[in-house]
């Protein structure tokens, strides 16, 4: 199975990144887990508890809900990236850690966070021709299905929404004309949130690794714009599953537990 179009162009490692599900199949749903801020940690064991039980969570969500692939938001090693293609963090963070059953085969998109930008980030787009489930920014021709034709448009990135950071703040723009899109996804804060306002829906998936709470920046987000958020310090981590179907879409954010904390469905325009 070739790149589709819409995805070979878009899914940078080092910058915001477009899913144009309009050059897609005109059938089906493609789905995905969006997973953010999930890099372990610099000494062993180079995991943390709530990615282990991320990880886990992840397989199964990947075999009852689907999983054509994952995106992986940033924030993949903590705290400096990685020092070069061989680094073996790409075993003890990665390889080793998402072994679930469900997440077998499954290809991951991935980008880079500014943790990664403090190491090697020409490193983790090389790591491409060591793994067959890593891709980074146009490497390679994986295994990837097509989108459904009149999804939404959605956009990710580590940080570069305007709104879905309530301890971060405000950090970027959207897109304007035919760059519009009517999701967002992102990571960089520790947590799970869903934001509406302009017709775009923001999905903040954060908490791969961490779990914090801290909203110092809430009432610089519209009113009544932040319509879910999730950050138990006790709670085993999260994810967002997404289905884009010819229609509309539907977000999913999953505890690690297998909870559904929150659901929500989206036309092709908000
Ligand atoms: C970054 O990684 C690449 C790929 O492994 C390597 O060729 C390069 O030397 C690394 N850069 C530094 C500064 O170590």
């Amino acid at each position: 199975m070739p790149w589709p179009p819409c995805l070979s162009v878009s899914l940078s490692l080092l910058s915001l990144s477009l899913v144009s599900p309009a050059l897609g199949a005109p059938g089906g749903a493609l789905s995905f887990l969006a997973l953010g801020d999930w890099g372990g940690l610099p000494e062993p064991p180079f995991v943390t508890p709530r990615q282990v039980a991320t990880a886990a969570a992840m397989g199964r969500a990947a075999a009852e809900l689907g999983g054509d692939f994952v995106l992986a938001l940033g924030d993949n090693f903590y705290y400096e990236g990685v020092k070069d293609e061989w680094d073996p963090r790409f075993q003890d963070t990665f390889e080793r850690v998402f072994v679930s059953p469900g997440l077998r085969g499954v290809p991951w998109f991935v980008m880079a966070g500014n943790h990664d930008h403090a190491g090697n980030v020409t490193a983790q787009l090389r790591y491409s021709r060591h793994s067959p489930r890593w891709y980074g920014r146009d490497t390679g021709s994986p295994r990837v299905p097509k989108c459904p034709r009149g999804s939404p448009r959605v956009r990710c990135g580590h940080g570069q929404v305007r709104y879905g950071q309530v301890r971060q703040g405000q950090t970027g723009v959207t897109g304007t004309g035919e760059h519009r899109v009517s999701a967002y996804l992102c990571g960089r804060d520790h947590n799970l949130q869903y934001l509406e306002e302009g017709g775009v829906a923001y999905v903040l998936s954060g908490a791969g690794n961490f779990m914090e709470e801290s909203r110092p920046h809430e009432r610089s987000v519209p009113p009544g714009a932040l319509r879910f958020f999730y950050g138990s310090p006790e709670s085993p981590g999260g994810f967002a599953h997404v289905r884009l179907e010819p229609r509309g879409a539907t977000v999913t954010f999953l505890e690690s537990t297998g909870r559904v904390l929150h659901r929500v469905t989206l036309p092709p325009r908000l």
